[in-house]
């Protein structure tokens, strides 16, 4: 797979700045305690209620599936999901924020049955449905949680465990009073970084050129990640959902990898985003954007 920075003067890799004379962050280390040190995000920006909110609701849940598990109610399917995803278990452990039907854990399942891959969705009819068609494809190494993945994640996976975190053309949010709603923020950035096993990648697809430009100056905000555009915008994935109506259709897609470097601790640095914008015409012609990226 052909990884390529999107400009070569302007790799977004502030991170490598003093990478070597940075100690590794003592919660970065592998097999530190889920919940403990990790960042956590703001519950007024959960999407979806939070997991704190639906607890205090008494909201219950029957969900129906093989694989399904709703940790916000349930502590056996918390218990059950933080076994699933310790280090000690054997197997790189992936995760897929938003997996709705199911397409792209399909793919993945089955060319990685070596892999554990844990999905999270917020809607309850997507956990369901999708369970039922990877149950038909046989992908016995899933496990799919109902709940906000930026909540959860801090509660059930240690620090510098997870091989890889796959954002796949999440909402785009487009009202820029909105964009505070978007997944792919600093702070969710940096909890990435703090997941991720050095060399593990946080990689984000979109078919909205404003969210990926706004998602990589996000991404470059946090010490700790390197961040690339890449060629290949499929990065060798199957695809998605979404991503197969784009290829249909002829449309556009844009890939970023935010990889975690080693040794360096993770920092969000306080710079404002280059590419906040919502007017496309300056976004396109931008630089580096107007280099690399084709406009739709
Ligand atoms: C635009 S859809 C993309 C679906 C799929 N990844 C694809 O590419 O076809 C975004 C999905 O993410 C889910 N979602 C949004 N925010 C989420 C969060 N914080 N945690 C888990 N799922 C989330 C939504 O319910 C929705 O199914």
């Amino acid at each position: 797979m052909a990884l390529r920075p999107f400009h070569p003067e302007t790799r977004i890799d502030r991170d490598r700045r003093g990478a070597d004379a940075l100690p590794a962050s003592a919660d970065s280390a592998p097999g530190a305690s889920p919940g403990g040190a990790l960042p956590t995000v703001a519950p007024t920006r959960i999407v979806g209620g939070s997991m704190a909110h639906r607890r205090a609701h008494g909201q219950i849940t029957d969900l129906r599936g093989v694989h399904v598990y709703d940790p916000a109610f349930r502590p056996q399917d918390a218990e059950a999901l933080r076994r699933f995803a310790a280090p000690d278990q054997r197997g790189p452990l992936v995760v897929e924020i938003g997996f709705q039907l199911g397409r792209f854990a399909r793919g993945y399942c089955t060319l990685h049955p070596e892999a554990r891959y844990l999905g999270f969705e917020i809607r309850r009819k997507f956990v369901e449905q999708a369970d039922a068609f990877l149950e038909r494809g046989g992908c016995t190494n899933r496990r799919l949680a109902l709940c906000d993945a930026r909540e959860a994640l801090p509660e059930l996976v240690s620090a510098g465990s997870v091989h890889a975190i796959y954002a796949l053309f999440p909402d785009p949010w487009w009202k820029s009073r909105h964009r505070k709603r978007r997944l792919i923020d600093r702070e969710f950035a940096a909890l990435a970084a703090h997941l991720l096993v050095p060399g593990g990648e946080l990689l984000v697809k979109t078919d909205v050129l404003g969210y990926a430009a706004w998602a990589a100056g996000e991404l470059a905000a946090v010490r700790g990640l390197e961040v690339h555009w890449l060629s290949d915008r499929t990065a060798g994935l199957p695809p998605s959902r979404r991503e197969r109506g784009c290829i249909e259709r002829g449309l556009p897609t844009w890939a970023l990898r935010a990889r975690r470097l080693d040794g360096v601790a993770v920092e969000i640095l306080p710079e404002t985003n280059p590419f906040d914008t919502a007017d496309d015409a300056a976004l396109a012609a931008s630089e580096p954007l107007a280099g690399d990226v084709r406009w739709r």
